[in-house]
């Protein structure tokens, strides 16, 4: 295999180009016409055939075969195209010539008349490098085309292009290709190449390219080099295990059931395969800022970038997050960024900031009391991550501060210590919050509806947070006196306390409180994390930053 695959499968009708019917059909529709623009705008990520559709287009227009056939790929010019031989096909890479010179070079050329075919084509890829200047004098060029000349911009960043720009195109967004049609193409390339492949081999490549056919092919190309006569899907995850946002999406579960095992197990494959974990932090920061703007505005189509999986993926993870957590974590990695590179554990300042982003601040014991055996304790403890952590879960997570940060089994030998700090957290009971969240919340108010009716489920809706331990459970209910007094009626409260001790499978007495936040309060001498009073300082940087706003 000499050539490379992408390169050998180049799209050579618009047939042959996956995914982008719009365009294509658009196109086609246009030359039966003779209604070609002057100017195309193709913009879109890489890889999904922005290139191969404006030389598809160039033939067509210079095609001398049959019409309706065209681009015919027989003709002189379609031949001449295909063998990168054609002169009066112009391609520039902006990203090299961006200068304004380049583009007074294209102007001085362009008034020559086609040498071979009708019309002369320009296709300039990656247009946003242009300098402002270079710009400014491709307008006057696309303001005063010469009738031969076509042009095709081509762009991974359409937001970078000015305005006037833009307005003397025809403007074709080229989407990312959905997992079944890449999966489909890689399956008749592999074929006419002579090989077989297990067909969820070929859905992981197409999954881990992440909407790019150019990417899909080259990890086939890479499977096949190896010499297999079957590429399998174990292959696959083994080669894939280096590269693929799934360890991204993965960790980030790690995160969400935080489970501190599973994320330090993602960061030793990591360094196990030698992957460069700058990279990998900065993959994962990407990604949770992604989760992040889902969860504060719910609108996917700020993330018109990413292909619909990982977007319903994160959907799903967006509700078993906290926001307050995201933001943390965030924070935490780009912290940890710069420290990575070198170092005497060069993995290091990656775990803490994951450890810290589940566990809340690990800091020693807190200054106001002494500092106790069992406080160190529980520092080693959270260091070593062995012991899994409970919180508080909030129910309506965007109005709740961040993940408390107890331990779950520290003090039972220190019970002259406990006793001096009477107002300490009890230590929650995670399992019980998660079964009073998202879902099961949901599904906890329907039962509540039924037996008890629609009033008194009203109210529930007022609950802002919930904290369970051992035998307790409080909802706090925000600023809402009304809600608050109707379920904490002792007639109403029994029966809820009787439904709720049903749900969670053991007998519990209930506290209603006001305020955003849910608190246990009880014997044990416990540090909470960073974030737990007041408005979180990184919800509010968000909102001022990113002009996002809080979703309900
Ligand atoms: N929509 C598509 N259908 C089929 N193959 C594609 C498609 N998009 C990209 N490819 C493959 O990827 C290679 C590079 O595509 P290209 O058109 O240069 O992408 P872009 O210009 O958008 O980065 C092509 O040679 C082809 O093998
Ligand atoms: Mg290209
Ligand atoms: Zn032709």
């Amino acid at each position: 295999m000499s050539q490379a695959l992408y390169r050998k499968w180049r799209s050579q009708t618009f047939d042959e180009v996956i995914g982008q019917e719009h365009v294509t059909q658009t196109l086609r529709n246009a030359l039966r016409d003779g209604r070609i623009a002057h100017a195309y705008l193709f913009s879109g990520p890489r890889g999904t055939g922005k290139t191969s559709t404006a030389r598809i287009l160039a033939k067509a227009l210079n095609c001398t075969g049959p019409e309706g056939e065209r681009p015919c790929n027989k003709c002189p010019t379609c031949t001449a195209i295909n063998e990168g031989r054609m002169l009066d096909l112009i391609e520039i890479d902006a990203a090299s010539n961006n200068s304004v010179d380049d583009i007074r070079d294209l102007r001085e050329k362009i008034g020559f008349r086609p040498g071979e075919g009708q019309f002369k084509i320009y296709i300039i890829d990656e247009v946003h490098m242009l300098s402002s200047s270079a710009f400014n004098a491709l307008l006057k060029t696309l303001e005063e085309p010469p009738p031969h000349a076509r042009f095709v911009l081509a762009t991974t960043e359409p937001h970078k292009i000015p305005a006037t720009v833009m307005s003397r195109c025809q403007r074709f967004d080229f989407r990312r290709i959905p997992v079944p049609e890449i999966a489909g193409h890689l399956q008749e390339i592999t074929t006419a190449e002579g090989f077989q492949a297990e067909d969820e081999a070929l859905t992981a490549i197409a999954r881990s390219a992440q909407g790019c056919m150019r990417d899909a092919i080259s990890l086939l190309d890479q499977m096949l080099s190896y010499g297999v006569e079957t590429v399998t899907l174990a292959q696959v995850q083994e080669v894939l295990g280096a590269v693929s946002s799934e360890t991204v999406a993965v960790l980030v579960d790690g995160l969400a059931e935080r489970d501190v095992a599973a994320v330090l197990r993602v960061v030793q494959q990591l360094v196990g395969q030698g992957a460069g974990l700058a990279e990998f932090t900065g993959q994962l920061i990407e990604y949770l800022r992604a989760l992040m703007l889902l969860q504060m505005t719910n609108a996917p189509d700020l993330l018109d970038d990413l292909p619909d999986e990982t977007i319903r993926r994160m959907q799903g993870q967006a509700t078993r997050i906290t926001l307050p957590m995201t933001l943390h974590a965030i924070k935490r990695l780009s912290e940890a960024l710069p420290e990575l590179k070198g170092g005497y554990q060069p993995q290091l300042p990656l775990e803490l900031a994951l450890i810290e982003s589940i566990r809340g601040e690990i800091r020693p014991a807190s200054v106001d009391s002494e500092p106790s055996a069992q406080a160190v304790a529980t520092s080693a403890k959270e260091a070593s991550a062995a012991a899994t952590a409970s919180r508080s879960a909030p129910v309506s997570r965007a109005q709740t501060p961040a993940a408390v940060d107890k331990p779950t089994e520290a003090g039972d030998a220190e019970t002259g210590k406990a006793e001096a700090s009477e107002e300490a957290d009890l230590p929650l009971d995670e399992a019980a919050i998660r079964k009073l969240s998202g879902p099961g919340w949901d599904q906890f108010q329907n039962t509540v509806r039924e037996r008890l009716g629609h009033k008194v489920q009203a109210s529930l809706r007022a609950v802002r947070d919930i904290a369970v331990s051992e035998n307790r459970v409080a909802f706090a209910f925000g600023t809402n006196q009304f809600s608050h007094d109707m379920v904490s009626a002792p007639e109403t409260m029994s029966k809820i306390v009787d439904l709720l001790s049903g749900y969670l499978g053991r007998s519990v007495r209930l506290e209603c409180q006001m305020g955003d936040t849910a608190k246990l309060t009880g014997r044990l001498a416990v540090q909470q994390a960073a974030g737990q009073e007041g408005p979180d300082p990184l919800v509010e940087y968000a909102v001022e930053n990113l002009r996002a706003s809080v979703a309900e």
